[in-house]
């Protein structure tokens, strides 16, 4: 059976650093995920130790940089996405359809075809208090994105109710 493919994209919210990899990218690489792992430029600098380690866990390079024209995409169309974390401004890029990274380009045009996303909004209690927060909020979910807080834990719970296996064994 092909593996599915996950979407792991990241924005740089305090932490990232030290729970990207052992908290969501190795678990789920363990469940038999294949990683498209793609970071926001500031979580790219952010995360430059940990690159190597997390290609190490898939066939696909990690991403923070748009291909030339010229060259052929460096990773397939994934079958889910989880976006984590996922900063204010972020959030924000997301729900108004900027795309001016490559995180942002890869999950702007998941959310047009409506893959399955999961998110997991970082954001202090000063930021959720921007008035345009919540509306952001709602442009997502309206999208059928399932947004959660907490930690790298409850993203894996979720994922398994938004993308089950069980969808993809059904896959011709
Ligand atoms: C140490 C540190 C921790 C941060 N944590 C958060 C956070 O948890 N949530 C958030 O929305 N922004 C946080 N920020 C601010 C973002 O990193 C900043 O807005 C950045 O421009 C986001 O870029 P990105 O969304 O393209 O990754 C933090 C910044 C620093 C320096």
């Amino acid at each position: 059976m092909t593996r599915p493919v996950l979407g792991l994209v990241a924005s740089a919210g305090g932490g990232v650093e030290r729970w990207l990899r052992t908290g969501l990218a190795e678990p789920l690489a363990r469940q038999g995920w294949r990683l498209a792992v793609t970071l926001t430029p500031t979580a790219a600098r952010w995360l430059e130790p940990e690159v190597a380690r997390l290609e190490a866990l898939t066939d696909l390079p990690v991403r923070w940089t748009s291909r030339l024209p010229s060259e052929p995409k460096p990773h397939p169309v994934p079958d889910a996405f989880v976006f984590a974390p996922a900063t204010l401004n972020s959030i924000a890029k997301l729900a108004l359809g900027i795309g001016d990274n490559q995180a942002l380009t890869v999950l702007s045009e998941a959310l047009g075809r409506r893959a399955p996303m999961v998110v997991l909004a970082q954001v202090g209690a000063e930021q959720s208090r921007h008035p345009a927060y919540d509306g952001h909020l709602a442009v997502l979910r309206a999208a059928g994105v399932k947004v959660v807080g907490g930690g790298p834990e409850e993203v894996l719970g979720e994922l398994a109710g938004v993308a089950p296996f069980a969808a993809f064994d059904k896959r011709p």
